[in-house]
């Protein structure tokens, strides 16, 4: 099985290098922004709530992101040849957290992926998608709150899994065919 994380700074290519690898190596793409958009979009209790720290560019709490979360890794782990988790874990709690759960659940995360992006490259992408996106926290204010949250706490998760030898650094900048080019070498080194 193949249990990759894909971690990176916002704008970096998660979700884009993610399809890729879903098609490649029919992965399950779990996306935390993604599934709390999807719960903003329905407007549920749960997705008015997380809009309010999204469109401030804050993390939304631990425990709602784990709430959603656990059964999507639960099912998805047992009918797949493996997961991609996009936007998560998001701070060493959340890895911790996770850590506990894939032992539950007798499985093991193969390889953190860390997409490394300068950041006028990043503002530029993402003030771009903010002209059709729709996202509350595509704008120049929102994205900078974002880029520090991103170093404060996200960056910290990345230590947590060169610990364990399961980190691998990927330059990020490039067209998407050369950064997915680079992530297939590592990835299928693993295999
Ligand atoms: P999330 O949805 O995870 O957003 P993010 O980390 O800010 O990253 P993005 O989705 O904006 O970018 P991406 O890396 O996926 O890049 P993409 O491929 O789209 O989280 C949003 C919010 O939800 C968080 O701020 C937080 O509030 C909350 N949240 C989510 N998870 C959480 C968690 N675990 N705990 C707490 N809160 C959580 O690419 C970006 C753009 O660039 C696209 O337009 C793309 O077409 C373009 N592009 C991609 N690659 C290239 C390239 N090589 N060259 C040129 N353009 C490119
Ligand atoms: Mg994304």
């Amino acid at each position: 099985m193949l249990n990759i994380i894909i971690c990176g700074a916002p704008g970096c290519g998660k979700g884009t290098q993610s399809d890729l690898m879903v098609a490649k190596y029919e992965l399950k793409h779990l996306s935390t922004g993604d599934l709390l958009r999807s719960e903003i979009d329905k407007k549920t209790t749960l997705g008015l709530e997380a809009e309010s720290f999204i469109s401030k560019g804050n993390l939304v709490p631990d425990k709602m992101i784990l709430d959603i979360l656990s059964s999507a890794i639960d099912e998805q782990t047992k009918h797949s040849k493996g997961i991609i988790l996009d936007g998560f874990p998001r701070n060493v709690a959340q890895a911790e957290a996770l850590e506990a759960l894939m032992t539950k659940l007798n499985k093991e995360i193969t390889l953190l992926i860390d997409l490394h992006v300068d950041n006028q490259e990043l503002i530029t992408r993402l003030i771009k998608r903010g002209e059709t996106s729709g996202r509350s926290d595509d704008n120049m204010e929102t994205i900078k709150k974002r880029l520090e949250i991103y170093e404060k706490k996200t960056a910290p998760v990345s230590e947590f899994y060169k610990n364990k030898n399961k980190y691998a650094s990927i330059n990020g900048m490039g067209t998407i065919d050369e950064i997915f080019e680079r992530i297939s070498t590592v990835i299928d080194s693993k295999r």
